[in-house]
């Protein structure tokens, strides 16, 4: 009951939350740090898991950068998940199964309880080199709180997610998109400036996250030439960490034109988005098995 009333009042949108989220970066320190401090035994257990795991990573996130493009790896269950992702796509009414109201992206495509541990959109997260190098970018082993088909498709009028602004849901994240079809200047490719840079920004403009900021206020400080246009093959994958770095995405430019990818989400557990009991929340939870190793557990969300 308390937990609830918590959650409640550090929602982004109540009490707390609206001065301490949707807020300027320092702000968002106290909240995380005291929210860390909320979940330390937890964050302990994911940290060491983390060391433990550490050398099994395929690839690293630079820091400095806070996101990584790879087009040359051999997973087999990603062209298995591809041709699964565009099939739904063909075979669903997206206007009546999406979640949110969007006119530029369509989320919620793919519904958890469609999912099975066997499922190639699970398989991939929980391999040992994938959670190694993401946690290593995040310092502990976080939960995945998404895994969704994203459709993105031409609008009318900019608005929101087509203009630059960072993702409020932590301090440090990371999303992973996976291009069900190439990926041109014409489709609105994901956009980004490295998270050094987009500290520049968040300076200059004395940036609240959740505000939405056009070019023209941030091309005078990051020019268009250093932002980083992820175009790509079917199969190219972002990792990218949209927290820190300002990102935008779906220009498409013709309505004949659209996107698909695969998108995951993975949050550590002091996350402005996660319930403080997020256990008892975490969408994928339910994927755990007993017998699954330590840190696949930790990244369902399932107790460990
Ligand atoms: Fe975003």
């Amino acid at each position: 009951m308390l937990i609830k009333l918590l959650d409640k009042a550090l929602h982004k949108d109540h009490l707390i939350g609206k001065y301490y989220i949707k807020a300027p970066a320092e702000n968002r320190k106290k909240l995380l740090r005291l929210r860390a401090r909320f979940h330390r035994k937890d964050i302990l257990a994911r940290r060491e898991e983390a060391a433990r795991i550490a050398d099994a990573a395929f690839m690293e996130i630079p820091d400095d950068l806070g996101f990584k493009v790879l087009s040359d790896y051999d997973f087999p269950e990603v062209p298995r998940m591809l041709e699964e992702a565009l099939e739904i796509v063909a075979t669903h009414d997206l206007e009546k199964i999406r979640k949110n109201k969007k006119p530029q992206l369509m989320t919620g495509l793919l519904k958890p309880h469609w999912l099975k541990l066997e499922s190639p959109f699970v398989q991939f997260p929980l391999r040992k080199e994938v959670a190694a190098s993401i946690s290593n970018y995040l310092g502990c082993v976080p939960v995945i709180t998404k895994i969704d088909l994203w459709y993105s498709r031409y609008s009318e009028e900019m608005s929101t997610s087509q203009f630059f602004h960072c993702d409020y849901e932590s301090g440090r994240q990371i999303k992973t998109f996976i291009f069900a079809k190439d990926v041109e200047m014409a489709d609105g490719p994901f956009t980004a400036i490295g998270a050094k840079r987009s500290d520049d920004v968040r300076k200059a403009l004395r940036y609240r996250y959740g505000d939405k900021i056009p070019d023209e206020a941030v091309n005078p400080i990051v020019p268009p030439e250093e932002h980083v246009v992820v175009t790509g093959r079917r199969g190219t994958m972002l990792f990218g960490d949209t927290s820190r770095c300002f990102h935008y995405g779906s220009r498409v430019e013709d309505p004949e034109r659209w996107r698909l990818a695969v998108l995951y989400q993975f949050l550590r557990p002091q996350s402005f988005l996660l319930s403080l009991n997020y256990r008892k929340s975490a969408p994928f939870a339910f994927l755990a098995t007993p017998d699954m190793p330590r840190y696949q557990r930790m990244m369902l969300g399932a107790s460990f």
